[in-house]
């Protein structure tokens, strides 16, 4: 992988545009191609712009102005979607959440693709080992018997139990931080762990034994070393450890 050398660093000429105070930056990213190379390369683009931009608005100039081959996924731009998680600086991010002042824009911002799942091109991942994985955990509410004739009832406290771990969007952030998973591409990962609890403490679910079983495998909740990873990479502040944790305690006490 070659580095070429920094011609011009960040923030260097300021400019006045209708008020607002533009500096120029220099974006580092990662591109990888394998129909044209089998190795990654890093290149620098120069983008003058305004700080309170988005990471995904510096992608987009880059994209639509200087070189369309430049391969990344993007979709909703207002953090929802969870299609752009990228390493940004050396730290997973949503490009579209992230402004370009809070990423030292002083100095080369580097992006690259998340660690953990094969590169198919640029920042683009294969994310299916990351979907299979979701969907081994059942993603989805298990109840047996007749269907109810009314809706489930569910007490506010019940709904608090698992209220965090509804706010995932799917982004693979946590999954791709985490060193187990870097080693071990057959771990869970905190996502499908993340997932599961969401039903696992859902008192209208009746299929958590089934998901606590398919965590008890080898490479399952147990390959967790709490390292924390995931809860600092997560853009949706879920206590993602913490889940873990209490999958964990539940798989020991069957109390959930
Ligand atoms: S838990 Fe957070 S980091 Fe992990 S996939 Fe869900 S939203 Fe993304
Ligand atoms: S583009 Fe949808 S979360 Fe960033």
């Amino acid at each position: 992988m070659s580095t070429p050398t920094v011609e011009h660093s960040a923030a260097l000429d300021a400019a006045e545009a209708g008020g607002i105070q533009l500096i120029t930056v220099t974006f580092r990213i990662r591109r990888f191609n394998p129909e044209e190379h089998p190795d990654p390369v890093w290149v620098d683009y120069q983008l003058t712009l305004d700080p309170k931009e988005r990471v995904l608005d510096a992608l987009n100039k880059i994209k639509w102005e200087q070189d369309g081959t430049l391969t990344y996924r993007r979709s909703c731009a207002h953090g929802i979607c969870g299609s752009d998680a990228m390493r940004i600086n050396g730290r997973n991010r949503l490009a579209c959440k992230t402004l370009i002042k809070d990423v030292n824009p002083e100095k080369p911002i580097t992006i690259e693709a998340i660690k953990g799942l094969t590169v198919l091109k640029d920042l683009v991942v294969d994310m299916d080992p990351f979907f299979q994985a979701y969907k081994d955990v059942m993603p989805f509410l298990i109840t047996k018997g007749n269907e109810p004739t009314r809706e489930r009832l569910q007490s506010a406290e019940d709904r608090e139990r698992f209220d965090d771990t509804t706010k995932c969007i799917l982004c693979a952030a946590c999954t791709s931080s985490c060193p187990v998973f870097w080693n071990d591409g057959q771990y869970f990962g905190p996502a499908a762990i993340v997932n599961a609890h969401r039903f696992i403490f859902d008192s209208r679910d009746e299929g958590a034994e089934q998901r606590l079983e398919i965590l008890n495998d080898r490479e399952g909740v147990w390959r967790c070393r709490t390292t924390f990873n995931c809860s600092e990479a997560c853009p949706r502040g879920i206590e993602v450890t913490k889940a873990i944790q209490e999958v964990k305690r539940a798989l020991v006490t069957r109390r959930f």
